[in-house]
């Protein structure tokens, strides 16, 4: 069979229509997102490393609290790593931030600026594929296609099929030269507001004309999820609350802060307060009780701990006890 599908092999003239609808559709209907006002790159590079598995509705506060520590790639630079994960606190994936002041710092270090290609960017850490090809095309019009989760599941449902396709060449062939970065994130937010894993609304998708699938779907696998308990001592003396530094070595969330542990024998009384937090694929339920100060660890006040590298989860128990009021 002689494949005729966009996302495989298509005439000029429908390639050009296809891009012509998503733009427009785009301009229409995208979301006023904050890093869509702009064309620094450096703004442009803090928000595509936030976007790695995060969504953009818990991104966007972050973003901004971000910025307005660090303005600019040289404020970066100049900053230690424990107030950058402070300021990451909570948003998850810590590794990220350390790599990006890494890149930040080396950059500084040696007088240059943001590299302004794809290939220049992957040579900093941090940044692979996919998001240097995000920064290159919306910050410098590279015309250079983005593959990633939603965009791979548009091209999939497009071309009709739920695996042989290499997406990455059907997306370069599809990227629209004069716009790459708007048609990259027009691709996203198809894949965000239209395309949607289950249920996608074909009703009201611009392109659907050229798609092969309309509305039957494969449905993504599911990682598969853990649920644990985790147990934390709360002791508050004198209005300063006890933390703990997680080992350097530690695998996650190394060198952050946290409620000291506390042992499963706790567990006899009833706990000050339980709730839920998700970390990657591992669905905790928490308890917190009240205890004792451990040793080894330090007395916070509320605006001391607001400004250490909590972990999210730490930061969301004191925030819920109010001992931290949200931003
Ligand atoms: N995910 C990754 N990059 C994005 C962007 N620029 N806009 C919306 N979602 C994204």
């Amino acid at each position: 069979m002689v494949p005729t599908n966009i996302a495989r092999r298509t005439g000029a003239r429908a390639t050009a229509a296809f891009r012509r609808r998503l733009l427009d559709w785009y301009d229409a209907n995208q979301r006023a997102l904050p890093w869509r006002k702009t064309r620094d790159p450096y703004r442009i590079w803090t928000s595509e490393i936030m976007l790695q598995q995060t969504r953009v509705a818990a991104v966007i506060d972050y973003y901004k609290r971000f910025l307005r520590a660090f303005p600019t790639l040289k404020a970066l630079a100049r900053t230690n790593e424990q107030e950058v994960l402070a300021q990451w606190s909570g948003l998850g994936y810590y590794r990220r931030a350390r790599m990006m002041h890494a890149a930040a710092k080396k950059l500084v270090a040696e007088k240059r600026q943001i590299p302004e290609t794809s290939s220049g960017l992957r040579e900093l850490p941090g940044i692979g594929r996919y998001t240097a090809a995000a920064i290159a095309s919306i910050a410098f019009g590279e015309v250079a296609a983005v593959v990633g989760g939603n965009v791979e599941r548009v091209l999939l449902r497009i071309a009709g099929e739920d695996e042989g396709l290499d997406t990455w060449p059907a997306a370069q062939r599809l990227i629209d030269s004069e716009r790459p970065g708007d048609f990259n994130q027009a691709m996203m937010e198809l894949g965000a507001l239209i395309c949607l894993p289950k249920a996608p609304h074909c009703g009201t998708c611009p392109v659907k004309r050229w798609c092969g699938t309309r509305g039957e779907h494969m449905t993504a696998k599911k990682a598969l999820r853990t649920r644990a308990t985790a147990r934390y001592i709360l002791a508050i003396n004198d209005g300063k609350i006890s933390l703990v530094q997680r080992r350097k070595a530690a695998r996650l969330m190394p060198g952050m802060w946290e409620l000291p542990p506390a042992r499963s024998a706790s567990a006899r009384t009833a706990p000050l307060l339980t709730l839920r937090h998700s970390i990657t694929t591992t669905d905790y339920v928490v308890k917190v009780w009240r205890g004792k100060p451990p040793r080894g660890s330090i007395q916070s006040t509320a605006a001391n701990a607001a400004k250490l590298p909590l972990t999210g989860l730490t930061r969301k128990i004191l925030q819920r006890l109010q001992f931290l009021t949200k931003e």
